[in-house]
């Protein structure tokens, strides 16, 4: 079976106070339905955007990604890429966090001041390596 790879990027609809700790349910909760359905993937939260990619089976990313379009806790969700890959680059991760904890509770990163951080300036395979290159960094 193909293996896909979805990513885009949302705004945070989330009160600053809460953010760090529905960080933390959103990633317990993604790793409990990803393990099983075959997903993996990793998300980043900077400057009050979310960045997610998900990797796996067509039809299992697709259902995924239909359920978080539908969650209030971010909104204009963008879809930047969905397209068959060779192979997995998340593959040990059923969704990592792709950053430092403190981003979410830092008030001047979270509403954007501090990193300037906007995705919608970068396309797919910049997007991708950001999260990549966050991954290594926090590891
Ligand atoms: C930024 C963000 C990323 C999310 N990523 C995932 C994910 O990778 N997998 C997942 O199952 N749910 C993810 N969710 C949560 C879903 O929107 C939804 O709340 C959850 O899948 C519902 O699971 P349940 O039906 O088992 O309660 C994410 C939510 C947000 C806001």
């Amino acid at each position: 079976m193909t293996d896909y790879r979805l990513i885009y990027f949302s705004e945070n609809r989330l009160p600053l106070g809460q953010l760090a700790a529905e960080l933390d349910a959103i990633l317990d909760k993604s790793r409990q339905n990803n393990v099983l359905v075959g997903v993996t993937g990793a998300l980043m939260f900077s400057a009050g955007y979310f960045v997610q990619v998900l990797e796996g089976e067509q039809g299992a990313v697709e259902a995924t990604f239909e359920r978080i379009q539908q969650d209030s806790r971010h909104g204009d969700v963008q879809l930047v890429d969905f397209s068959p890959v060779a192979e997995r680059t998340f593959s040990n991760w059923s969704m990592a966090y792709a950053g430092r904890r403190e981003d979410a509770s830092d008030e001047l990163d979270a509403i954007g001041t501090k990193s300037g951080f906007d995705p919608s300036l970068l396309d797919g395979h910049q997007l991708f390596d950001k999260l990549k290159s966050r991954l290594l960094e926090a590891a």
